[in-house]
């Protein structure tokens, strides 16, 4: 006889079965395009059914980008059973969740997924399996309502949930053992920023929520695993075939540091807190580019007070990676472009080991303000730089950076376009489509300015480094937490209450006007004045006279200094064949070892339409995803009309081998499917 309890539980799966197999069906969107705006909270009542629950549960009130509701439940902690396959390429396992009622009225948990091939969510006390629902489809990810029992009570609970990744997982980048350095193992990384975590697990995928993390990984024999977090695998441990690794994030973290790679791998001590890590090919060379990672992490802290997160180790991924650096924690991700032998591009470490106070420790409440995040690293990037190199340095690291953001106000996105504010609205929009140099650029101009505001009154009261003496107090009253740009500004203005100076700064100028600054500061030209020097020679030259120029012009430059040579001539005047012939053979440009200084001649030659730097552009786009080179180059191929189809089939034989977010980059910049 079937009782009445054992009726109920077949009446509840059954509607479990329901209401979870509807959005899954969903998912795959009939006409294969996502919907590109979010949906209402009227239409999230449509998608559900006119319920209590689904009449409460709209997007999320503190982040356009998130269906999360952590005002309700948040996340304390995640642990992580998981396994690598490299075979099916898919991450699968099992999620323990510790959540904290934040509402203790709450009856369903929110979170954000992408892609998730979910077998079973259970409430870990009882073993009871929970019904859930996957809906809000947006082109990033959908929403993953947990409904909590009835009688639930528990202000802190567990729950467990089983899945796997799927191939719509935009996380995750897989390799063949023959796209690695060493060609006999598989190789794979993750990137989270800005809203990818929840591809790769449950999660609620917002950086105002924070939980600490730990996890036990298994993967294949002869492959390592390394996480955004203390290694605690003292020796390897056998789990059949597999190696088990385990690790532990003690601080709380946003979803988007959540970050795994696993391959064949070697390190090098590189310092008391530092390792290096990267495939044998390349550990050495690592080891020599990054040998100031301890006097950088000595400086910044002695500017941003004691570095929280034990270890800084790099790791050195394959070229694939889209980005320079990533500020995993613990474990910075690097491209390996920054490999030049020279240390030239070791400013990208700086930038990540800033992030270890700014966006780390201090977060943006969501990716409206990420340049709270970005501007505000870059800003003690130069400051760090300065304490290193020199005041100068400081300056021109600062100069460097303007011709590539006046490029993106003005030619990419056009001045009056809403991405060049300095905060973001990104109600409907992807994060990853605002992505530019603007939160890095006008942020970090903007602290520049209110330094110098700051400094050039309290110089008159005999102060100095009061700038500096607010940026350890916004650190301290901020830290462990997600903050608005209102919190910023309203800080700030109570920090400096009695000062007058305040007045003066136009806030809705700076935090909300579209197109470039209002103040560029005056910064010291002094290193930036050779360059321009020269540069204005070369397009002065008239090439049907003796070349002026020797293979010595460049002798006592600064490999910044070159960087900026050729600034100035690729937003200049375009240089003709015989002047581009010239520069590439007295300047050795094409076969720079420095791709900051590699990148920077091909878009030069291909402004000149000079037909000799087409396969070094075709080579570079096919061998690094790093989006700052990548991508302005497709655009310049696109732009001449000749080199259009080059651009596309170059693209169309590549897109397979890159990861979602530069392919969908490019796409945009080769207007396909837009
Ligand atoms: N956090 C960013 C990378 C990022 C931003 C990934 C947004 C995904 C979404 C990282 O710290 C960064 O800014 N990298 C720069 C470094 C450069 C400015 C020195 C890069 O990759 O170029
Ligand atoms: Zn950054």
């Amino acid at each position: 006889m079937i009782s009445f309890n054992t009726c109920v539980c077949i009446i509840v799966v059954c509607i479990a079965v329901q209401i979870h197999s509807l959005p899954q069906t969903q998912q795959k969107s009939t006409n294969g395009k996502p919907k590109r705006q979010p949906p209402t909270a009227d239409e999230l009542v449509q998608i559900n059914g006119e319920t209590e629950n689904s009449s409460k549960v709209a997007l999320s009130p503190g982040d356009p980008n998130s269906y999360s509701r952590p005002d309700q439940v948040t996340t304390q902690h995640i642990h992580m059973e998981w396994d690598i396959d490299f075979e099916n390429k898919i991450v699968s396992g099992k999620c323990a969740y510790t959540f904290d009622k934040i509402d203790l009225k709450a009856k369903v948990i929110l979170m954000d997924v992408k892609g998730l091939n979910i077998s079973s969510i259970k409430l870990q006390k009882s073993g009871e399996s929970l019904t859930y629902t996957i809906d809000g489809e947006l082109d990033y990810g959908s929403r993953l309502t947990i409904n909590l029992p009835e009688n639930h009570v528990d202000k802190i609970f567990k729950v467990d949930i089983e899945y796997r990744t799927t191939e719509l997982c935009t996380a995750l980048m897989w390799m063949r053992p023959e796209q690695t350095a060493g060609g006999s193992y598989p190789f794979m990384f993750s990137q989270s920023e800005a809203v990818h975590a929840r591809s790769l697990l449950p999660c609620q995928d917002t950086p105002s929520v924070k939980a600490t993390y730990s996890a036990n990984v298994t993967a294949p024999k002869g492959i390592t695993v390394l996480m955004s977090a203390l290694r605690k695998t003292e020796k390897t441990e056998m789990i059949g075939d597999k190696v088990k690794y385990s690790f532990e994030q003690p601080v709380p973290v946003m979803s988007y540091l959540i970050a795994v790679a696993a391959g064949h791998l070697e390190s090098r001590k590189i310092g008391p807190r530092s390792h290096v890590w990267a495939e044998e090919k390349f550990v050495g060379q690592a080891a020599d580019d990054f040998s100031e990672t301890e006097t950088m992490l000595q400086i910044a802290e002695d500017i941003n007070g004691p570095y929280v997160w034990g270890i800084y180790d790099i790791l050195v991924l394959p070229p694939s990676f889209p980005y320079g650096g990533m500020e995993n924690p613990c474990l910075t991700f690097v491209t390996p472009t920054l490999l030049s032998g020279d240390k030239a591009n070791a400013n990208v470490i700086t930038h990540e080991i800033a992030h270890s106070w700014y966006g780390n420790l201090v977060t943006n409440k969501n990716f409206d303000h990420f340049w709270l995040n970005e501007g505000f690293t870059t800003y003690m990037t130069s400051k760090i730089k300065g304490r290193m190199q020199g005041e100068a340095l400081r300056h021109f690291d600062a100069i460097l950076k303007w011709p590539s953001y006046n490029e993106t106000v003005h030619e990419v996105l056009g001045v009056n376009n809403s991405f060049t504010k300095l905060v973001v609205d990104l109600k409907g929009e992807n994060p990853d489509d605002a992505f530019s140099s603007v939160p890095y650029v006008k942020g970090s101009t903007f602290l520049w300015y209110l330094e110098d505001l700051v400094e050039s009154n309290y110089l008159q009261f005999g102060g100095k480094n009061e700038f500096e003496d607010f940026l350890r107090a916004y650190l301290e009253n901020f830290k462990y937490q997600s903050i608005t740009t209102d919190m910023f500004k309203e800080f700030f203005l109570n920090y400096f209450v009695n000062a007058t100076f305040t007045e003066e700064i136009n806030w809705d100028a700076w935090l909300y006007a579209t197109g470039m600054p209002p103040v560029k500061p005056d910064w010291d030209s002094s290193l930036a004045a050779p360059c321009y020097n020269l540069s204005a020679r070369w397009q002065q030259w008239d090439t049907n006279t003796e070349c002026p120029f020797s293979k010595d012009d460049l002798a006592d430059f600064l490999p910044e200094q070159v960087v900026e040579f050729l600034n100035s001539l690729l937003y200049g005047k375009a240089l003709n064949e015989v002047a581009m012939d010239k520069l590439t053979q007295l300047y050795q440009l094409d076969v720079s070892k420095n791709i900051e200084i590699l990148f920077r001649w091909i878009r030069i030659g291909l402004a000149a339409r000079y037909e000799k730097v087409i396969p070094a552009a075709v080579d570079l786009v096919t061998n690094v995803g790093r989006m700052k080179y990548v991508r302005p180059i497709y655009r310049d191929l696109y732009a001449w009309p000749e080199k259009k189809q080059v651009a596309l089939d170059t693209f169309e034989a590549n897109k397979d081998l890159m990861m979602a977010v530069t392919r969908q980059g490019v796409e945009k910049d080769l207007k396909i499917n837009q």
